[in-house]
This record gives C-alpha cells, structure tokens and sequence, in this order.
C-alpha cells in the first residue's frame, strides 16, 4: 500500500510501521522510542531479538540522544560521510530501547542522504528505527515494488523511487580512538582511513561484533553458485538446463539466459539487487554468477554475493 509523505508520518507518529526510501536499500521504519512499534518490525521481517536495528537521525547532532559517548574520532567520521551509506555503531545511552540495540551496549546511528528520508526526519522529528524492509535472510529491496513484493500489501511503503547506491551501508564501529570496520559497503575502507587518520583494528575483541552479520543472508530464492572466472561459468554453463548468469562488463558470454552488470562499482552496486530480483522471478534452478574483480572497490559486492553463494 503506497503512501505520501504526510501519512508516513502520521502512521510513525501513531506506532506504526511504514517502509522508507533511502539511498542504500528500503528499510522498515518505526519510531525508535516506541517498544511496541519496534517489535512490529520484528515481528514483520521475522527477524531473531537479538539482532539489533539502525536507528536514522536526520543530523549528528541528535547523535548524543542516543550515544553515551561522541569521540573526536567518531565526530570526525560523522563529518566526512553524513549524510549517506555510512552507520557508525557507538556506546548507547542507558535510555535507548534494549529492542532498538538487540541487548547490546551499543546503538547504531545513521544520516540517510535520500531527500525524502531527509525531508521525514526532520518534519517528523522522530527518529526512526530501520532495518532493510525485507523477510529475515531475504534480499534487500531497492524500490518500493521490492517491499511489497516481499512484505505483502499491507505494508505501507513510501515511494522514494529507486535506491542509487544500492547496497546496505557500511558500517564502523567507534570506542575512543579506535575503530572497526563491521560491515562492507560502498564507503570504502581506504575512505574511512584516511578520514580516521588512523588504520582499523582488526579482529580486536573489546569492540563488539556486528550482530546478525549471519553468512547466510541477502539471498535471492534460487540458489547462487559463484564462479572465480568468466571461463569457469562458460564451461559450467554448458552442462547446464534451466541456469540463468550473471556476469560483470562485457568478454564472452554463457550459452544460457544472462544479465550483465557494468563493469563500475558504483553503477554495478546501483543495479545488483534489482538484477537478483528480477533473476528470481524466472524460476531458474539456479542463478550461475561472476565473481566481480579483485579490487577493493568491489569489495562489498563481493561480500554479498559470496552471503549470498552462502545460503545454498
Ligand atoms: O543501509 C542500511 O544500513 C540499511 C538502510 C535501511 O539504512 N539498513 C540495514 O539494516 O541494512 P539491517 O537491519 O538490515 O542491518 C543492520 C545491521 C545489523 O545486522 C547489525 O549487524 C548492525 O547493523 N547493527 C545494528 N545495531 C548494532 C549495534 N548496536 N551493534 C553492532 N551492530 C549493529
Ligand atoms: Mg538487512
């Protein structure tokens, strides 16, 4: 069910659940102070307790609402990447909603560069709780045919058009002067460092884990076989009946149905999902797909890909 912009907002103000644009993927918004509303979006994408929420604030400085402590080094992050693809996981105030933070001792703050997610956040004044509007382990949707496809008619969607980074947000976590990277994203680690003026610390275990960050995730219904070259995915492909191919940029192409991603990062990410989705709707037994190049700028694509790979 679509809705404009003043009905989201009355629905959030009133508890209850209404999915967002943003410029990473759709999310599945409630207003963060509400426990009630907060359990709805659990209860809708089916997803486990513990896993925590990002909660979208529409400028930093709401950050010590809900952060215990905004560091130099986290304000500095927020400065270079806000808004945008780019969540930054801090020491949570006692107040915030233990449903908000999945138990944890942290809370997850993002500002969202979408003009519409922009313009409801600061009309609304709420800030809004947000995971990826889909069914628990399901693919991300990218517009708002995604969502309903996926989460039934009674959600109410705001359409904001189609998402153009693509892919979920990068997300770091900050405690003093150290950071962590905890999930890939289109903000890419070389950024982040040289904002930070400092490297990541790797696997350091006092910094918390990203909850949730299962293997098993952002998966299309077909399952996934990745390839390590476009040779390998021919040669497979032959063999092969009802398989359908996804490759990156142009070279020889497989003997079977294929959807072909820019050889971009950035326009790759843009089309990745809408492309899975589209893969999934034609009921193939499974979707043979690429591995995009080693470089770091396609890093997170990589990553959810091989999620997805995973699930099978
Ligand atoms: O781009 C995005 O980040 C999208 C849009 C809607 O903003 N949201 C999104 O949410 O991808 P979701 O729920 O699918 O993924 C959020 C992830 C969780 O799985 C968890 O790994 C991490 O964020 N997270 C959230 N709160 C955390 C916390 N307090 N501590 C550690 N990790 C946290
Ligand atoms: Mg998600």
């Amino acid at each position: 069910m679509q809705v404009n912009l003043t009905q989201a907002i009355s629905l959030l103000k009133h508890g209850e659940v209404v999915a967002i644009p943003t410029e990473t993927v759709y999310g599945l918004a409630a207003d963060a102070s509400n426990d009630k509303a907060l359990r709805q979006i659990y209860a809708i994408k089916q997803r486990p307790a513990d896993n925590p929420l990002i909660v979208h604030i529409a400028d930093s400085n709401q950050v010590p609402d809900f952060a215990a402590e905004f560091s130099p080094l986290a304000q500095k992050l927020a400065s270079a990447f806000w808004p945008g693809p780019f969540t930054l996981v801090l020491p949570a105030k006692e107040s915030v909603s233990t449903i908000v933070r999945g138990n944890q001792p942290t809370v997850a703050l993002r500002v969202p560069s979408h003009p519409v997610t922009l313009q409801l956040l600061k009309e609304s004044g709420l800030a809004l709780a947000a995971p990826s509007a889909n069914k628990f382990t399901q693919l991300s949707p990218t517009t708002a045919a995604h969502v309903t496809a996926g989460l039934g008619e009674s959600v109410p969607v705001l359409d904001g058009g189609a998402c153009k980074v693509g892919i979920e947000s990068t997300i770091v976590s900050v405690e003093g002067d150290d950071w962590q990277l905890l999930r890939l994203g289109m903000v890419p680690e070389a950024n982040i460092y040289a904002a930070a003026g400092r490297f990541a610390l790797k696997n350091n275990l006092s910094l918390p884990k990203a909850p949730g960050q299962h293997l098993l995730h952002y998966s299309p219904r077909t399952p996934i076989k990745l390839f390590p070259s476009r040779e390998d995915l021919n040669g497979f492909a032959v063999s092969q009946e009802n398989c359908a191919a996804l490759v990156f940029g142009e070279g020889a192409l497989p003997n079977c149905p294929y959807f072909s991603l820019p050889n971009r990062p950035d326009e790759a990410a843009e089309r990745l999902y809408d492309t899975l989705h589209q893969m999934d709707t034609l009921k193939a037994n499974l979707l043979l797909v690429e591995t995009p190049p080693n470089a770091p700028e396609w890093l997170a694509i990589a990553d959810r890909l091989t999620r997805a790979a995973h699930a099978n």
